[in-house]
This record gives structure tokens, C-alpha cells and sequence, in this order.
């Protein structure tokens, strides 16, 4: 039988993927404590389902940035897609026009933004592009390329003032592979980043009309400063356990964010999403829909396209299932009262 659900792709993914290219993939930074946190929170909050409600049908499309989407759950970027597989970004980006959903393409990627951009028309992808800035004017370039590409907003990640050491990496002596760097000519590549603060955003915003995402926000206090520079949106990540380790899951302060937020812009979060009941549990406390990082990589290396999209339909039908199960038809009909935090405070 194949696989049935994401643990069954990760461990086949495991399997098909050169070692060190697998911890890079799987690692986060330093002692992986966030890296674990981002599951356990998830699994040690629990449901309260409701009962005899009429749940024939149930809803799981939404609307993100004026976009319809069929399923609350879009792909998160992730840098260097052929090292699981040879179409590498491309494959990703058919897959997610083929299951109705939003790609970010990350700047790190291994094919270039304009590439992705022409196999994601054939299945008709929504793309966004993620920012990294390692210098002002290649930035300005890649966003100028983004809009003449056809990517409709720009996530500038804003947790990486330099990367989180993860040490699986160093021990292997990994390096990314340079020639696989597709968006950044040879000699323009660095592995250092500008020092970014929430003044860049007016320097951002001066250069498109595109909606602007920030991803990397973990607290109240830095919701409220997005918000104040007129983001279009809050993306709660720790950036997979792989930047500062340490910090909390990201389900556990997605709650503190939203309520800073108080409407202001919509608020996502990546990390840990692994099963339909965890996309149930972040849109629960407020989420308008989540990412997913690795899980990705592991439907590209399985089976390709084919894998990338059956990843996306499994996490589809096992969110469909946990609304029926728990007595929500509607994603609108997501709240608080669904979940119980045992010896928890969220
Ligand atoms: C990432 N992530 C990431 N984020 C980003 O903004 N730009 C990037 O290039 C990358 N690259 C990257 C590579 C790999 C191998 C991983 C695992 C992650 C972080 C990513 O967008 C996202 O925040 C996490 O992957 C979400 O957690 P899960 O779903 O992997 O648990």
C-alpha cells in the first residue's frame, strides 16, 4: 500500500534522499528544541468535538488576498527543492496549481523564480515570492523580476538576520550547493544578509504594489509593529525550529499575535502541520489558513508532482474529516471552544 498519510511520506522521503541532504532538509538549529515543539504543542492540545450538527457537507475552500483557495493550506518556501527531485520547484509549483493553492517560491530556490513562474501557469499556480535581502539592489531586482513574472505578493522573511546554526549541517560539512542557487548570479551570492528593520518595510513598500507578508513573527509586540507598517499579512513562524533555538511553538503564541493583530491584517502560521487536526487547531484559534514546509519536500521526493500533490489532498480530506468528525461544516465556524489546553496555558 502506499503511503496514506504525511508520517508515511516522511519516512519514504527519508529513504529516497541523500543523507546529508536530509538532515538539511529535516534539521533545525542547536538542540532542536523548537525543532520537537512545534509537533509536541500540537499534539498536546485536545478537541472538544460537538455533536448532531449537520455536517453533510463541509467547507474547506477560503479566500487569502482576494484569492479562492481549496484548501486552507498553502507551501511554505523552502530553498533548494532538487535536491529532492530533479524538476525540482517546478514539479512544486504544477502541484499547487493542481490542488487549488498558493506557492511561495523562496528566493534560495533551485530553479529560477521565472521557471517556476511558467510551470505553475500550466496548472494555473498562484505564486507569491519570498524575499531574503543580502544586498538592497539584488533585492530590488528579484522583486522586480517577481512582478514581471507574474507573483502576486511578496513575503519578506524577516527572522534571519543571519542563519540559525544547525548543527547537522555542520557536521556533514554541508554547503549549499552554489550552482544550484538559480535566482542569484555566481558572483553576487553571499551567505550574509542586510540587517533589516521595521523601517525596511517603507524601502519594500516603495518598490511594489504587491500585498506585503512578514514571516517570522512570534510575539504581541512585533504583530502590533507589522501591523503599524501596513503589512498585508503575519505569517507566526519559527522558520521549521531553524533560526533561534529556544523560542516556543508556533501554535502556542499564534493566539497572543492574533489578538494583537485585533483584525488589522489576516495571520498564518507555519511549523508542525502535519495532520488535518492540526490545521484545525491553528484555524481554531485564528489562523485564516497555515504552510507547510517539509512535508513538501517529502511528496517532491516520493513521488514528484504527484507526491507534492497528494501530500496537499491528504492534509485536504483529513481537515474535511476532522470539521465532520467535530461537528464544524464551515471553516468560519472555527473558535476557541473546540479546543482544551490540559495543564496549559495558551
Ligand atoms: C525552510 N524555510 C525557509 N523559509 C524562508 O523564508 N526561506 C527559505 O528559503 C526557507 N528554506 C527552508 C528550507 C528547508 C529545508 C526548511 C525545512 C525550511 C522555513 C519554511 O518556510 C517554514 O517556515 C517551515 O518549514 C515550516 O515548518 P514545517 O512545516 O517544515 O514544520
Amino acid at each position: 500500500m502506499g503511503p496514506i498519510n504525511l508520517s508515511d511520506y516522511e519516512r519514504l522521503a527519508k529513504e529516497r534522499i541523500e543523507p546529508e541532504a536530509w538532515d538539511y532538509y529535516a534539521g533545525g538549529s542547536e538542540d532542536e528544541v523548537t525543532l520537537r515543539e512545534n509537533r509536541a504543542a500540537f499534539e498536546r492540545i485536545q478537541l472538544r468535538p460537538r455533536m448532531l450538527v449537520n455536517v453533510s457537507t463541509c467547507e474547506v475552500q477560503t479566500e487569502i488576498l482576494c484569492d479562492q483557495i481549496n484548501l486552507p493550506v498553502m507551501i511554505a518556501p523552502t530553498a533548494l527543492h532538487m535536491l529532492a527531485h530533479t524538476e525540482g520547484e517546478c514539479a512544486t509549483a504544477r502541484a499547487a496549481g493542481r490542488a487549488g493553492t498558493i506557492m511561495v517560491a523562496s528566493t534560495t530556490s533551485t530553479r529560477t523564480l521565472e521557471e517556476i513562474a511558467a510551470a505553475g501557469q500550466e496548472t494555473n499556480a498562484r505564486l507569491w515570492f519570498q524575499l531574503y535581502v543580502h544586498t538592497y539592489k539584488q533585492a530590488e531586482q528579484l522583486v522586480q523580476r517577481a512582478i514581471a513574472a507574474g507573483y502576486r505578493a511578496i513575503v519578506l522573511t524577516i527572522d534571519a538576520p543571519r542563519l540559525g546554526t544547525r548543527e547537522r549541517d555542520l557536521r556533514n560539512q554541508f554547503r549549499i550547493p552554489d550552482k544550484n542557487i538559480a535566482n542569484i548570479p555566481e558572483e553576487e551570492r553571499a551567505d550574509t544578509f542586510v540587517s533589516l528593520t521595521w523601517e525596511s518595510l517603507t524601502w519594500l513598500r516603495s518598490l511594489t504594489t504587491l500585498p506585503i507578508l512578514v514571516k517570522g513573527v512570534m510575539t504581541a509586540e512585533d504583530a502590533i509593529l507589522a501591523t503599524a507598517a501596513g503589512v498585508d499579512g503575519i505569517i507566526v513562524s519559527n522558520h521549521g525550529g531553524r533560526q533561534l533555538d529556544g523560542v516556543p511553538a508556533t501554535i502556542e503564541v499564534l493566539a497572543e499575535v492574533v489578538e494583537a493583530v485585533s483584525g488589522q491584517c489576516d495571520v498564518y502560521l507555519d511549523g508542525g502541520i502535519r495532520r488535518g487536526t492540526d490545521v484545525l487547531k491553528a484555524l481554531a484559534l485564528g489562523a485564516k489558513a497555515v504552510f507547510i514546509g517539509r512535508p513538501v519536500l517529502w511528496g517532491l521526493a516520493v513521488n514528484g508532482e504527484e507526491g507534492v500533490l497528494d501530500v496537499l489532498e491528504i492534509l485536504r480530506r483529513e481537515l474535511e474529516h476532522a470539521m465532520a468528525l467535530s461537528g464544524h461544516p464551515t471553516l468560519a465556524s472555527l473558535n476557541r471552544s473546540l479546543l482544551r489546553f490540559p495543564r496549559h496555558s495558551f
